[in-house]
C-alpha cells in the first residue's frame, strides 16, 4: 500500500516517520512545496531503517505526479497562526492551501481515504470532502484520537495506572468546545467516577480541552508527537482493516441530531474508511455540550462562506 503525507513539517513528517517505523505499508511519500524539505526528511527517515529494521520505502517530493495511486493521504499542509495574524486569516489562507492540496492529491488518487490534520480541523475536513468529491466514507479528520490520548495520558498521571488500562471516548469539535465523555471512561473495566472525584475529573477534562494551549505556551508553536502518532493510528487501523473503534472527525447525517458538518465521533475504521458511525446513548448535558460544539463548527464554516464571498 502507498501512503502520501503532504506538508513535511512538524506534524507531516513525525505522521510519515509513525508510519515507517510501523513497516505496515511498502511507500510513504512526504509532499511539501518547500523544494528539498520532503526530501531531505525522507532520505533521513530512509537512512534510520536499517536501526528501526523496517522496509516500508519513504520518498519526498514537491510532485503529486508522484502521489499517484496512493491509498491514504494524511494532509498536515497549512499555516500556525502567527502574531498579527488573525483567526480569520488562518481559516481562509488554510482553506485555500488544504483545497488546493486536495484538488492536486485528488486527481492522481481518486480512491484514496483522506485523514486531514490541518486546523481549524472540522472546518478544514469539510472543505477537503468538498474539493475531493469523494464519497463521506472516505474523507475523515484527526483531533479525537490526539484529544483523547492527552486524556489518557493525564488520567494516568493522576491515578498512577499504565495507560494501556485507560479506555476513553471523546466527541465533538477538535477545540475548547470538544466534549470528553467521564461517564464512558474506564480504568481496566472500572467507571472512572469511581476511582476519581468529580473535581479532579472536572480539572483533567479541563485541561485536555486546553491541551493545545498548554504545548503552545511552552514551545511557543504547536504540538506534533502526539498529533503526528495519532494520525498514524488512524492510518493503521484503515491498512489493517482492523475495525478498531476511535474518535474521528467524521461527516455526520443525522447522528447524534446533526447533519451537514463534520465533527468527532465514535467511528469503527477499516479498509473502506469509516466503517460505521456508533451511536451511544448521552445524558442531557452532555448532548447540550455536544450541541454548542456543533455550533461552534457551523459558525465557523458560515465565516468561512462569508470569507470567501468578500
Ligand atoms: P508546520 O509549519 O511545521 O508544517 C506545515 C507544512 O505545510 C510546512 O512544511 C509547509 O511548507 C507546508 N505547506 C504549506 N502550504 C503547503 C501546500 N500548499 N502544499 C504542501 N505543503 C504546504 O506546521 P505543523 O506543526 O506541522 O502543523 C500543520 C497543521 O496541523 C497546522 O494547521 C496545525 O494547526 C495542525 N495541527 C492539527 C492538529 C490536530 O489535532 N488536528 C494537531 C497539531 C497540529
Ligand atoms: C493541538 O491540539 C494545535 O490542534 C493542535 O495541539
Amino acid at each position: 500500500m502507498k501512503v502520501t503525507v503532504v506538508g513535511a513539517g512538524n506534524v507531516g513528517a513525525t505522521a510519515a516517520e509513525c508510519i515507517a517505523r510501523m513497516d505496515i505499508v511498502a511507500e510513504v511519500v512526504l509532499i511539501d512545496i518547500v523544494e528539498g524539505l520532503p526530501q531531505g526528511k525522507a532520505l533521513d527517515m530512509q537512512e534510520a531503517a536499517p536501526i528501526h529494521l523496517f522496509d516500508t520505502r519513504v520518498t519526498g517530493t514537491n510532485d503529486y505526479a508522484d502521489t499517484a495511486g496512493s491509498d491514504i493521504c494524511v494532509i498536515t499542509a497549512g499555516l500556525a497562526r502567527k502574531p498579527g495574524m488573525s483567526r480569520d486569516d488562518l481559516l481562509a489562507k488554510n482553506a485555500a492551501i488544504v483545497k488546493s492540496v486536495t484538488d492536486q492529491f485528488a486527481a492522481k488518487s481518486p480512491n484514496a481515504i483522506i485523514i486531514v490534520v490541518s486546523n481549524p480541523l472540522d472546518v478544514m475536513t469539510y472543505v477537503s470532502y468538498m474539493a475531493s468529491g469523494f464519497p463521506s466514507q472516505r474523507v475523515m479528520g484527526m483531533a479525537g484520537v490526539l484529544d483523547t490520548a492527552r486524556y489518557r495520558a493525564f488520567l494516568s498521571m493522576e491515578l498512577g495506572v499504565s495507560v494501556k488500562d485507560i479506555q476513553a471516548l471523546l466527541m465533538g469539535g477538535h477545540g475548547d468546545t470538544m466534549v470528553p465523555l467521564p461517564t464512558y471512561t474506564t480504568i481496566g473495566g472500572i467507571p472512572l467516577p469511581q476511582l476519581l472525584s468529580r473535581e479532579k475529573i472536572d480539572a483533567i477534562v479541563d485541561r485536555t480541552k486546553f491541551g493545545g494551549g498548554e504545548i503552545v505556551k511552552l514551545m511557543g508553536t504547536s504540538a506534533w508527537y502526539a498529533p503526528g502518532a495519532a494520525a498514524a493510528q488512524m492510518v493503521e487501523a484503515i491498512v489493517k482493516d482492523s475495525g478498531r473503534v476511535l474518535p474521528c472527525a467524521v461527516w455526520l447525517s443525522g447522528q447524534y441530531g446533526h447533519d451537514g458538518i463534520f465533527m468527532g465521533a465514535p467511528v469503527r475504521l477499516g479498509r473502506n474508511g469509516v466503517e460505521e458511525i456508533i451511536e451511544v446513548e448521552l445524558s442531557g448535558d452532555e448532548q447540550a455540550l455536544l450541541d454548542q460544539s456543533a455550533q461552534h463548527v457551523r459558525d465557523n464554516i458560515a465565516k468561512l462562506q462569508e470569507l470567501q464571498k468578500a
